[in-house]
């Protein structure tokens, strides 16, 4: 077996799902971006994380909305994983960017993506200090499935360009 570097062994360790991670500026208009470390972790209570990088702008407005969605890609929202996981919320609207449908939630100011295959509205419970990202664990309020609609997995990287397919 060959030795590698932390990182080096993070990239081999593919697929790995993909999420969008919605949430919402003080005057209401929401951004978000993708994370591929994400995780369930909690039966009773619901609960759902993430790890966002610090030098993102999305872990901002969760820390000061404590809300957030996640939301399950699937083949048909490709084009917006790739322009949510590569542009940043304080640049660009990428709601507006890629004109994705929204649909409003029951408990939260963030919406929800209607052509998601799952949808989750989360409160912030907890949010831990790891390294160069933060780990935000949200609390679970309501879960929403769209049946018959796949999940978008990050296959790998071939020339640079990241490869999905779904499942
Ligand atoms: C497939 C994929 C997975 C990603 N996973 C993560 C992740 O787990 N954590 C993270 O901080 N960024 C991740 N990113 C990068 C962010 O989505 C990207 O930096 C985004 O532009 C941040 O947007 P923001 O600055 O509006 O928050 C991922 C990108 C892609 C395409």
């Amino acid at each position: 077996m060959k030795r590698v570097t932390p990182r080096e062994a993070f990239d081999r360790f593919k697929p790995e799902s993909c999420v969008f991670v919605i949430s919402v500026e003080p005057n209401g208009r929401p951004s978000g971006m993708i994370a591929g470390w994400n995780m369930k972790c909690s039966y009773e209570p619901p609960l759902f994380a993430v790890a966002l990088s610090r030098s993102g702008y999305t872990h901002r407005l969760i820390r000061q909305s404590k809300e957030f969605v996640v939301a399950v890609p699937n083949k048909g929202l490709q084009s917006a994983v790739e322009c949510f996981g590569a542009t940043h919320g304080n640049e660009v609207d990428k709601f507006k960017e890629t004109a994705l449908a929204t649909l409003p939630a029951k408990h939260i100011r963030s919406p929800l993506i209607r052509d998601a295959t799952l949808n989750f509205e989360c409160t912030l419970e907890r949010e831990v200090e790891a390294g160069d990202h933060w780990l935000f664990i949200g609390r679970i309020l309501a879960a929403y499935w769209n049946e018959g609609k796949k999940v978008l997995l990050n296959m790998k990287k071939v020339d640079g360009k990241r490869v999905f397919e779904e499942f």
